[in-house]
Order: C-alpha cells, then sequence, then structure tokens
C-alpha cells in the first residue's frame, strides 16, 4: 500500500513542480525579452524607459516602463513571485518523498558512503542552506563588484558542490541535489532580495522619494544570475531520468559542463534580443556544440571506444548474470523489501523479457552503473563486461 501512496504523491508533486516551474521560468523569460524589447518614441514621457507592442491571442499589447512610480499608482499593482515560491516548495516536497522518504532506496549508496537515513536527510538540507549562504556571501563580498569574478566564484562553488554530493550519496541524489542547490539560491534570491528590495523601492517612489540606487543595482544583479542558471537547472533535474549523466565519472565534470552550457545557450538568448551583432550573437552555437561533444564523449564515448573482449557471452550466462543482480526487484513478483510490483513495469525474468528490454538494459548497466539500483546486488565490472559483449551480438 506504502508504495502506492507513494507513488501518486510523487507523480501529483511532480506535477505541480513543472505547472509552476513553467509559470515562473516562462514569465521570467517574458520579462527578459520584454526588458529587452523596449524602444524609446518620441513624445514619449521623460519617466518612460521605452515600450513595445505585441500581438497575441486575437489582440494588440501596449506595455512601458516606467522608472520611476506614475504620477496616479494604479490600484492594482501586479507581483510576480509566487510562481517561485511554489516551484521551491513543490521542488522541496518531491524531493522529499523521493529522496528523504525512500533514504534507503535512493538517497544513500553504501559503496560511497556508509550512513542512516537520518544523517543523509540532515547533510541534504544542511548542504541547500549552506549553498544559499555562501552564495549570498559571495555576492556580498568584495568578489561580488566585478560581475565576471563573482560568476566564476559562483560557478566554482557549484562544482565544488557537485563533487561533494558525489562523495556522500548515491550518484543520482548527487546530480539532484546539485539542481536543488541552485533553485534554492535561485528562489533565496527572489525571497531574501529580489521582492523586499522591490518592495523598498516602490514604497520610495510612491512617497515620492528618491530610492536608494544599490537596492536596484543588487536585485538586477541576482536577477541575471537567476537568468543564466535557468537553463542548467532544467538540465539537472531532468538528468534524473538520464544514468548516463550522473553515472559518468567524473560526474561533477558533467555537472561544470552542463552549468557552462546552459549558461552559453541563455547568453545567446538574452544578446540577440539586445540587437547585438557580430561576434557578440556568434560565438555561442558553436562552443555550445564543442560542450555537447564534451558532454557525450564524457559519458559514454570513453565505453563505446574501448572496444569488446572478442568472446560473446553465451545466453544461458547472460540470462544468470541478470536473474542474479536484476530478478530480485524486476520480476512480476519482486522479492526485493522496497519494491511491490516491477519498477517501471521492466520484469527481467526470461532471454525474452531480456531482448525487448536490451537497449534500455545497455543504458543502465553498461554505459552506467546505474543499474543494479545503489548496486545493491554487488554487480562487478567483468559481469557488466560479459552483459555487454551479450547485448551487442544481439
Ligand atoms: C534494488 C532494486 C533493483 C535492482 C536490483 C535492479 N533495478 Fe533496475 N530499476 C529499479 C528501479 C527502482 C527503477 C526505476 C528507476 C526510476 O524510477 O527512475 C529501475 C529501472 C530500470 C530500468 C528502466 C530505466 C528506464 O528509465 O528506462 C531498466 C532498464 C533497469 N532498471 C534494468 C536493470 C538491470 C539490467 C538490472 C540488473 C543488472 C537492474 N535493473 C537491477 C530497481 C532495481
Amino acid at each position: 500500500m506504502e508504495i502506492i501512496i507513494q507513488d501518486w504523491l510523487s507523480l501529483l508533486l511532480r506535477w505541480l513542480h513543472i505547472i509552476t516551474a513553467i509559470a515562473w521560468i516562462g514569465g521570467s523569460l517574458f520579462f527578459i525579452w520584454l526588458d529587452l524589447s523596449l524602444r524609446r518614441r518620441d513624445g514619449m514621457d521623460k519617466n518612460v524607459q521605452g515600450e513595445t507592442w505585441m500581438v497575441h491571442g486575437g489582440g494588440f499589447y501596449h506595455a512601458q516602463k516606467w522608472l520611476v512610480a506614475p504620477k496616479d499608482m494604479p490600484k492594482e499593482l501586479h507581483w510576480f513571485k509566487y510562481e517561485s515560491y511554489f516551484t521551491w516548495l513543490s521542488g522541496f516536497a518531491l524531493m522529499a518523498v523521493i529522496y528523504y522518504w525512500g533514504a534507503e532506496t535512493f538517497l544513500i549508496d553504501r559503496s560511497v558512503m556508509d550512513m542512516s537515513t537520518g544523517v543523509a536527510v540532515g547533510l541534504s538540507l544542511a548542504g541547500l542552506a549552506a549553498g544559499w549562504v555562501v552564495y549570498d556571501l559571495l555576492c556580498r563580498s568584495p568578489l561580488g563588484k566585478n560581475t565576471g569574478t563573482l560568476a566564476v566564484s559562483v560557478f566554482v562553488l557549484l562544482v565544488i558542490a557537485a563533487w561533494g554530493y558525489g562523495q556522500v550519496f548515491s550518484a543520482r541524489a548527487a546530480f539532484v541535489h546539485v539542481g536543488a542547490m541552485i533553485g534554492t539560491i535561485m528562489t533565496a534570491n527572489v525571497f531574501f532580495i529580489i521582492i523586499p528590495n522591490q518592495k523598498i523601492v516602490v514604497a520610495d517612489l510612491t512617497a515620492g522619494k528618491a530610492p536608494d540606487p544599490s537596492l536596484g543595482k543588487q536585485a538586477k544583479q541576482r536577477s541575471i544570475h537567476n537568468n543564466y542558471l535557468t537553463l542548467p537547472v532544467l538540465f539537472m533535474m531532468m538528468s534524473n531520468h538520464y544514468p548516463f549523466t550522473y553515472s559518468a565519472e567524473p560526474n561533477w565534470l558533467v555537472a561544470a559542463l552542463v552549468i557552462i552550457l546552459g549558461g552559453v545557450i541563455r547568453d545567446y538568448f538574452n544578446a540577440s534580443h539586445a540587437g547585438g551583432i557580430g561576434i557578440r550573437v556568434r560565438f555561442q552555437w558553436p562552443l555550445a556544440a564543442a560542450l555537447v561533444v564534451a558532454l557525450v564523449f564524457i559519458t559514454g564515448g570513453k565505453t563505446l571506444l574501448s572496444g569488446n573482449s572478442g568472446t560473446v557471452t553465451s545466453d544461458t550466462r547472460a540470462v544468470e548474470i541478470v536473474t542474479t543482480h536484476c530478478v530480485s526487484c524486476h520480476a512480476s513478483k519482486p522479492t526485493s523489501e522496497f519494491f511491490d510490483s516491477p519498477p517501471l513495469d521492466v520484469v527481467l525474468e526470461t532471454q525474452a523479457d531480456m531482448l525487448k528490454f536490451a537497449p534500455r538494459i545497455y543504458a543502465q548497466t553498461v554505459l552506467s552503473t546505474a543499474m543494479p539500483l545503489g548496486n545493491e546486488t554487488g554487480m562487478s565490472q567483468s559481469e557488466r563486461d560479459e552483459l555487454r559483449s551479450w547485448l551487442d551480438a544481439q
């Protein structure tokens, strides 16, 4: 019974998380575009930075950006913050259901570090909080005065976190924690910096006072970070469904390249919305392509290029390996205490079953060490090689 409740909770929370994240990211991409598309027109109020016209859904929209409060402050001023808060809350709840409730299965990998559920959950929570504290200190420190130095420091912080998580958690949990750390930094930016600063600025403007420009500057800096971190965080979240990403060696390098890749792609859009020309909008795609090639190589190329031993594993031996290492979970009636039904409906009881799932077995067991889950059954590298040779021959 527990498994059906856990799976339903996980499904509903994932649904909510995706919906709120679409609303948040969608809104933020729209505002970046809006900001960069503003143009000045003759005869405009001097307090208006620019305006833009849009057509959508059968009507025209006309938006202007005011740098000071209009004389008659509109009664209804729309704020955008709950999308971000609910993305974090639903994401955190989803992580708790999968990784805290299922800590034995998904968070802890005894071959990495043996620990109790309590310690693992404590480490996870402490890591998220520490990520924000260190990031915030970096931004406020002298390093934060220079955009470039700050960007490099935040990048180094995230890569160290990726490495550190890999020393304590399962590879899959390590990756999702890097994503969660970035997501936490992004929402905390909205909650602790962007919205409070905006509130002070609005209050000052309404009172006719000139707001402190450093408030706007600080909010802008955090907003730019959020912008560049958006694409990497989405990749880190999705990578959970692609074990070759998180179980590559070394997986912190995969995380590092993904952060650069996402940032570079985002930079292309920022530069082109702002009307960038020449090298400013030309370097991103070739660099992104090179990064993807590097990622493919790190995650799979080494295995594929290493070739096969030559002797083909017999059918009986292949079935024997799978029966030893996989069938406790992947059976119509699993004997593993963690599962009542075969995970993702993958049943591997017969040779025909193995053929049916061959490419997926290859991805999970040969290209990555994602299966057996947490290497619960202690599968050795030579057994993986034997299985690979059988799969290659099919
Ligand atoms: C301790 C239990 C356990 C063992 C042992 C185990 N698996 Fe799995 N397997 C799982 C779970 C749980 C999932 C679902 C993971 C998820 O939800 O992403 C899964 C998913 C899979 C999938 C589907 C992944 C996908 O997204 O396509 C394949 C294929 C697979 N396992 C193959 C194997 C093979 C091959 C072995 C033996 C070498 C094995 N598993 C051993 C628990 C196990």
